[in-house]
């Protein structure tokens, strides 16, 4: 998937440099096209001639260094790549882009870029975790910046924890998703994702619900809608803004959005089942506020429908896919899912996991399949995860057009 592709790599200064060395030659022996930016104290670490003879390209260190007359290299260089990746990115370049300050050439070079920027912070703990460096990779993940997420163990400065630049072989896995994604059989199918919480009322005051705050069920359908699907997005209550170019369906309550499902299922080439679904509901709901009176009050509540049970029942030849969010055992979890409830896919998190709960921009998912393999992902953004979710999709979509010829 990434022969031939274009990646500008921009190198800023910390231990790290070393990896993204390895990150190079990986990715040229795979076939793309490397070119790298380094910035003065990242060639403090590794000099430009190793980088030179692994990507097999001049080196790009100085803005004023202009050696072909004919362009102007940051541009160049920016309208050139079809990803940029700043890897490793120190806490300075992450203020710095933050703030639109453009001083040297990489700075110059991605303020120009056009194409998706990704970001791949080696730091310090604590430094990861200060105020301001959080605020700025807040505002960078505004602009649309993605973020590969440092990785936990030991740190050059001798310290044990989050800060470790993300393995080049776990990086080159999501370089292949993204240009996989490019490639998706999606366009023209159409899929039904579902999104968020629901909320199940026990009078015209209160309602029982749970944490989910939509955010997986939108990327999906977000990354859905750009690869070319027809989307329709059945979503319980959340505060995010429908993506563009997808049909949104607005549901409270489980059997609500069991009657969305329901009515598109026919339509629908896959479903995708993101949403965490109330399995109980007041049995009673009343009609006035419930006043409160001496002592305990015991709530009776009955089972919701199983949506994802009732689909896997009654598919034909949509493509299933469910999600588990568990606490614990969650391989023996997701693997019952999978069977009871006709899956052909599950997405399994434990949400007791940092970086992989509700509410949060990351996830750390298992997918497991029908043909019995599972694949565990390195902690990723919901964005990339959501990709990585459709590229399975789409190659499920392949096999099962091959087996009907
Ligand atoms: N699901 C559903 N309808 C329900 C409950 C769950 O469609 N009433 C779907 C969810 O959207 C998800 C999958 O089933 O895709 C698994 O949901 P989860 O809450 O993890 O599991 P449950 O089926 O509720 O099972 P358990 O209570 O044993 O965890």
């Amino acid at each position: 998937m990434i022969q031939g592709k274009k990646i500008l790599i921009a190198v800023t200064g910390g231990i790290a440099v070393y990896k993204a060395a390895a990150l190079t030659s990986k990715l040229v022996q795979a076939g793309a096209e490397v070119k790298i930016i380094l910035s003065e104290s990242a060639a403090k670490f590794v000099t430009p001639l190793t980088f030179q003879a692994l990507s097999r390209n001049e080196v790009y260190t100085d803005t004023f260094e202009e050696k072909n007359p004919k362009v102007i290299a940051h541009i160049d260089l920016a309208d050139w790549a079809d990803l940029a990746i700043v890897a490793p990115a120190t806490a300075n370049i992450i203020g710095k882009l933050a703030n639109g300050l453009a001083d040297d050439m990489i700075t110059t070079t991605l303020l120009a870029v056009t194409a998706p920027v990704w970001i791949a912070p080696a730091m310090n703990v604590h430094m990861y975790e200060h105020p301001a460096v959080r605020n700025n990779i807040k505002k960078l993940a505004q602009f649309g910046y993605q973020f590969i997420e440092p990785s936990e163990g030991y740190l050059a400065c001798g310290y044990v924890g989050k800060g470790r630049l993300e393995e080049p072989d776990k990086i080159i896995e999501l370089i292949h998703t993204f240009f996989n994604e490019k490639t998706l059989e999606l366009t023209g199918k159409t899929i039904v994702v579902t999104a968020g919480p629901t909320r199940e009322k026990i009078d015209p005051v209160r309602f029982m619900t749970n944490h989910s705050t939509g955010k997986m069920g939108y990327a999906i359908a977000e990354e859905a809608a750009k690869a070319g699907a027809k989307v329709i997005l059945i979503s319980g209550p959340v505060q995010l803004t429908a993506p563009s170019g997808v049909e949104v369906i607005d549901v409270e309550s489980a059997k609500e959005m069991y009657d969305a499902a329901m009515k598109h299922f026919d339509q629908a080439d896959v479903i995708v089942k993101a949403a965490a679904v109330a399995d109980y509901r007041p049995k009673i709901v009343y009609d006035q506020k419930m006043k409160k009176k001496q002592g305990d009050l015991s709530l009776q509540l009955e089972r919701t429908n199983d949506i994802l049970f009732e689909l896997g029942q009654r598919k034909t030849t949509q493509l299933l896919v469910g999600f588990a969010a568990e606490t614990e055992h969650v391989e023996e979890n997701a693997q019952k899912k999978l069977k009871k409830k006709n899956a052909d896919m599950i997405v399994a998190n434990n949400i007791t996991q940092s970086g992989a709960g509700f509410g949060s921009d990351t996830n750390i998912v298992t997918i497991y399949k029908r043909d019995g393999t599972k694949e565990s992902l390195p902690t990723m953004s919901k964005q990339q995860v959501a990709q990585k979710l459709l590229s399975e999709i789409s190659l499920l979509l392949k096999d099962e057009r091959n087996e009907r010829r």
